[in-house]
């Protein structure tokens, strides 16, 4: 009986202490989880194939170590907000307040200026001008303290930047060569700055997770702690990411869904001409579009992008066509640059550079058909000038008139100008803000401008002064400019 009572008593002995060494484990456990580098999705296993986004060999193995929420929120030195579910009638709606960046290009991508207590993310290749962007820009902020963290440069090399951008000084902007979370929460509490530029996320890593910096676990990690500390402050955080082979912010995908605002940097090495786009913006358009150019002392703001790509002189050229572009709200005039000759192998090859390839097909394909020009036999390379990457339907018919002008090897009359999407039996379909792209035309000088005779119905014939030739077919267009 004693023996049966001491058994029992060592028993629940054993237990307890093997509970308790359980709830220590809890605090700060240890795991080992599978992330696919492409979409974020977690998982416990190794798989090939992602389940959720269905990529090949995406999934890398993480460590995580999980730490009470309490604790992580003392550690990055936030008090925990307790909330309470409100009336959608008694929430004031007040403007969002936005930060004048004294920047025109910046100031529209984003929407009208920077939101207070939103998380920017600014994406690009290495070498873009990411960081010359942003210092330059806080350098011009003379009136806000700005906190400047940088993962990848020291101050020397910071300096250096800032001694080749002219600026005003601003005597606030502090800088901060700094890579731990915890300490840049610090610094973060110290100096109580205005706005925050971390560069780049991919750098920072918090001591909460056992995996290297610019892991996925790490960046989403670290950005959901600046993100909170972005909301519940109400001060503007910037981010600097970097873009992986293919093109995407590594990071990945999980990155774009916890900012509030994506914008991508993007252009060619090679060019000096860089553009700001917006891939995702909870304040404003995502369809507006900001030129730079790179100079010696920094970026250059460009404000009438189509005196620069149309700066060539192109007269007796053949193959080149100019058509009216919008991008976003604002119109500017490109040049489309095409080249057809004899294929030299079976095999015609076809490449288009900033337009997409598929919808110069299918271009091609319209001009067999329809207008019976024997291309099949052809090589036909498209180029966009300038380094542009266009979207913009409009710019079919100066897509088509620039294929055959290069084949015809007649060239395209200059002042003239194009606008109009091709459908696919060769009919001309409007396009939107037609008078934009037309005021735009007239005020580069152009004489005449072809447009889909849809577009003639509601505009004020008066005020044009541009000769119009509405046309309804791609025979017509090519009857206008070849005769
Ligand atoms: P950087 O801002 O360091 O690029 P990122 O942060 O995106 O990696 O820009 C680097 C390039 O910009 C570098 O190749 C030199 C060029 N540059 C200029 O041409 N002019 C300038 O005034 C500055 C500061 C940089
Ligand atoms: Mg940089």
């Amino acid at each position: 009986m004693l023996s049966c009572g001491c058994l029992a008593t060592f028993s629940v002995t054993v237990s307890l202490s093997l509970r308790i060494k359980k709830k220590r484990l809890m605090a700060t456990k240890e795991k080992t989880v599978y992330v696919c580098t492409n979409c974020g999705h977690e998982s416990p296993k190794w798989a090939g194939k992602c389940p959720a986004c269905g990529q090949w060999n995406t999934f890398v193995e993480e460590v995580v170590r999980k730490e009470p929420m309490v604790a992580k929120h003392v550690a990055h030195g936030i008090e925990g907000v307790r909330s309470k579910p409100q009336c959608l009638k008694e929430i004031v709606s007040s403007d969002e307040q936005r930060i004048d960046m004294h920047d025109e290009e910046l100031n529209r991508v984003l929407g009208g200026g920077l939101v207070e207590g939103s998380l920017t993310l600014i994406g690009g290749e290495p070498g873009i001008g990411k960081s010359t962007l942003v210092l330059q820009t806080v350098l011009r902020l003379t009136d806000k303290k700005v906190l400047y963290i940088s993962g990848e440069e020291s101050s020397r090399q910071l300096k250096l930047r800032a001694d080749r951008i002219p600026h005003s000084d601003n005597a606030d902007l502090l800088i901060a060569c700094e890579t731990s979370l915890e300490q840049i929460f610090t610094h973060i509490k110290n100096v109580a700055p205005d706005l925050v530029v971390i560069d780049s996320i991919q750098t920072i890593s918090t001591e909460n997770i056992d995996s290297s910096p610019g892991s996925i676990v790490q960046v989403r990690e670290c950005s959901a702690a600046i993100l909170k500390f972005a909301k519940e402050t109400g001060t503007p955080v910037i981010l600097i990411g970097h873009i992986n082979k293919e093109g995407s912010l590594a990071g990945p995908k999980v990155l774009e869904h916890i900012v509030d605002t994506v914008l991508q940097f993007e252009g060619d090495q090679h060019y000096m001409y860089r553009i700001l786009r917006s891939i995702k913006n909870r304040f404003g358009s995502t369809a507006e579009l900001g030129i730079y150019e790179m100079r010696q002392d920094g970026l250059r703001q460009v404000s009438n992008p189509s005196e620069l790509l149309l700066s060539q002189d192109h007269e007796g050229m053949s193959g080149v066509a100019i058509a009216g572009a919008v991008e976003g709200i604002r119109p500017f005039l490109i040049e489309v640059q095409a080249l057809v000759s004899t294929a030299a192998y079976g095999m015609p090859q076809r490449s288009a550079t900033g337009f997409d390839l598929r919808r110069m097909n299918m271009l091609l394909a319209v001009l067999e058909k329809r207008v019976g020009f024997k291309l099949a036999q052809k090589d036909v390379f498209l180029n966009i000038a300038g380094g542009l990457k266009v979207n913009d339907p409009a710019i079919d018919l100066a897509v088509i008139c620039a294929i055959l002008s290069s084949n015809m090897d007649t060239e395209i009359e200059t002042g003239v100008c194009m606008a109009g999407e091709v459908g696919l039996s060769g009919e001309i379909r409007p396009v939107n803000r037609i008078e934009q792209r037309i005021s735009e035309a007239e005020k580069l000088g152009f004489k005449r401008m072809l447009v889909p005779r849809q577009n003639m119905q509601g505009l004020d014939k008066n005020k044009i002064k541009i000769q119009l030739v509405p046309v309804r077919k791609v025979e017509e267009a090519f009857r206008e400019l070849f005769g």
